[in-house]
């Protein structure tokens, strides 16, 4: 298990699905975390269920497209911990719908989201690492950056984007002691997922059987698996690897095209 020990760690989109299961494992392998979303009823029961076990954990309200909601998020991380040793910019939306359907505000919510959401998340927790001359960004891109996800194109340009932005900021910042690095998931196992099964004409469980038997290890991905991945990204022990996008996906970039 990755040494998280005294970390303090922001998860933002962490109340659900990845972001929540990376917020778990975090907080009971002895980080200090700061759990944040859109969702306060969830945040805060997470953070309750949490400290009842003795762990450290505390929900912000955060919506990652609004500045000022940030700049809170990251300050409640410093205020309460002293210090933000790394931050997992995980908060994402997904839509599901072909080019010829997509409309402005869809165009929008997904970029404001996706990407201004990642861009702000940086933006103030950069700040911050530099002046400790230490830290740790981790981004959940998505595979969706590298195949051609049917209809998902706008998602799959928000995340290209958010992978594109991970070369800069190495460039501009690790001199001043701040890493970044990105986990590309492929399918995964949460309540994103499952919202996107809504316009096909078979049950749930049912497609998830077949998009399993199409990956290489013939199974779907779990939270957790995405969440051990970046808890080791976010470790002392992977302190040499900076820039790179760590695809947890089963195997799904290496099928043949036929
Ligand atoms: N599930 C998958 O198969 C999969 C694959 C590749 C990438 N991803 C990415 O992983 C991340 C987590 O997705 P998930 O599958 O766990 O989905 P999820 O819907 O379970 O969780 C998404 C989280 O983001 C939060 N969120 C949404 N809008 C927000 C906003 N404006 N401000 C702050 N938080 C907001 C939600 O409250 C929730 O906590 C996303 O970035 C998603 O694009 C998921």
């Amino acid at each position: 298990m990755s040494n998280l020990q005294d970390k303090v760690i922001l998860v933002t989109g962490g109340t659900s699905g990845i972001g929540e299961a990376c917020t778990e494992l975090f907080a009971r392998t002895g980080a200090k975390v700061v759990t944040s979303s859109i969702q306060s009823e969830a945040g805060k029961a997470l953070a309750a269920r949490l400290t009842k076990e003795g762990c450290q954990c505390v929900f912000q309200y955060a919506d990652v497209s609004n500045e000022s909601d940030v700049e809170a998020m990251i300050a409640t991380a410093v205020d309460r911990f002293g210090r933000l040793d790394a931050v997992h910019a995980n908060a994402g939306v997904l839509a599901s719908k072909r080019i010829t359907d997509v409309t402005v505000e869809d165009f929008h919510h997904l970029m404001n989201v996706n990407v201004l959401g990642a861009v702000l998340t940086a933006k103030h927790a950069v700040r911050v690492m530099e002046k400790q001359g230490a830290g740790v960004i981790v981004f959940t891109t998505s595979v969706a950056a590298d195949i051609g996800f049917p209809a998902h194109a706008v998602y799959a340009a928000s995340k290209a984007a958010v992978a594109a932005m991970i070369g800069s900021l190495t460039t501009d910042h690790s001199p001043q002691g701040v890493r970044f690095v990105g986990v590309s998931p492929g399918t995964i196992d949460t309540p994103m997922l499952a919202e996107s099964c809504a316009g096909f004409d078979k049950p749930k469980d049912e497609l998830y059987a077949e998009v399993a038997q199409k990956i290489p290890v013939r199974r779907m991905g779990t939270p957790e698996d995405v969440a051990r991945t970046v808890a080791f990204l976010i470790s002392d022990e992977a302190g040499f690897i900076n820039g790179a996008i760590v695809p947890v996906e089963g195997g799904t970039l290496r099928l043949p095209p036929w």
